[in-house]
């Protein structure tokens, strides 16, 4: 089919909001649009392992080691689900790898700052997950196929991030001075990350407007927000956290939260490489990539010699 017809067979099953899948004509800037999104989604889901996985032999208790196990699992698998779903739109694992450890491709702002103390576990559980769930369900109705399928399976896990992580905040709240001081000291520095991970205003994303022609995005980067900001105001209250932000202010007009301006020079010096701890989260990521070759080689070899196993 020539560009014309691709364009034609698209746009019609754009707007009787059909799901595209892998075989289907697609223009080629749909397909780099959903690749770059899609492994930069994957790359976000494989470092954010990194910043709780140094707290693993740090935790409280042996409960709360076995959640953050489980946690830690589930974000690997999702970022095989998301790797996988890039896949079928062409890109090899390989590529993408590479694209990450070179600094072509991103990943979310909010994994280059530091888990200082146990109660940073419970704010990225929280607060990242947290606003993670308020993207990834608008993602369900992606118009993608393999895209809003891994969404569904991946929200049913995000939601015990975000419930475990909750219950940390709420029981250090519970505890001595020292333990709710902590808590609020995690809360002052992962809010305002936390609202960065959306994007940039709408006024200022480069993508969104095709995202939005395409149905690939369904709600904006600030309408994204503002509901992850009216429900976790409200979850910070019941168990006496304080919002760092002293223009937050209920708006009755709109019956929202209005908040104060956020800090766009930071977000854009960390994803563009020089935030607190990007270059600590790459060079792990490249040591441990290359050390676990043998793994990659081993099971090549095993596929190739046993192709039907
Ligand atoms: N971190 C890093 N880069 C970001 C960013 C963020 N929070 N928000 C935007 N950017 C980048 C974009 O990638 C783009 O740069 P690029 O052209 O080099 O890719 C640029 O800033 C312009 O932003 P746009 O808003 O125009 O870009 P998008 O339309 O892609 O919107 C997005 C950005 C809302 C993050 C969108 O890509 C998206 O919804 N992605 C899927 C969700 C995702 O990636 N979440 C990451 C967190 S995963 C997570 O938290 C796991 C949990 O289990 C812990």
């Amino acid at each position: 089919m020539d560009a014309t017809a691709v364009q034609a067979v698209f746009q019609d099953k754009i707007e009787q909001d059909l799901k595209i899948e892998p075989k289907d004509p697609m223009p080629d800037r749909y397909r780099a649009h959903l690749i770059r999104q899609i492994s930069q989604h994957a790359h976000s889901e494989v470092i954010g392992m990194q910043p709780e996985g140094n707290w693993i032999t740090r935790a409280p208790s042996l409960r709360a080691k076995q959640i953050l196990l489980a946690k830690i699992q589930d974000e690997g698998g999702h970022g095989l689900y998301l790797y996988s779903t890039a896949e079928t739109l062409g890109i090899s694992r390989e590529e993408m790898i590479e694209q990450l450890q070179t600094g072509k491709a991103k990943y979310s702002n909010i994994f280059n700052y530091p888990a200082l103390t146990w109660a940073d576990i419970g704010a990225i559980g929280w607060l990242v997950d947290g606003a993670a769930i308020v993207n990834q369900v608008a993602l369900q109705r992606t118009s993608y196929g393999p895209y809003a399928r891994a969404m569904f399976r991946i929200c049913k896990e995000e939601s015990f991030h975000q419930r475990q992580g909750y219950e940390i905040m709420a029981n250090m709240m519970k505890g001595t001075t020292e333990q709710r001081e902590m808590a609020q000291d995690a809360m002052n520095r992962w809010w305002w990350p936390a609202l960065m991970m959306f994007g940039p205003h709408d006024k200022d994303s480069a993508h969104s407007g095709d995202a939005f022609k395409w149905r690939i995005k369904r709600k904006t980067n600030d309408e994204l927000r503002q509901k992850f900001i009216d429900k976790t105001v409200q979850q910070a209250e019941v168990i006496g956290l304080t919002i760092p932000d002293p223009d937050l202010k209920w708006n009755e007009t709109k019956q929202g939260y209005d908040h104060g301006e956020i800090n766009w020079e930071e977000f854009k010096r960390v994803i563009n490489g020089n935030g607190p701890c990007n270059k600590q989260r790459m060079e792990h990521h490249i040591r441990y990539h290359e050390e676990g070759a043998w793994v990659r080689e081993a099971a090549a070899a095993y596929h190739e010699k046993f192709p039907t196993d």
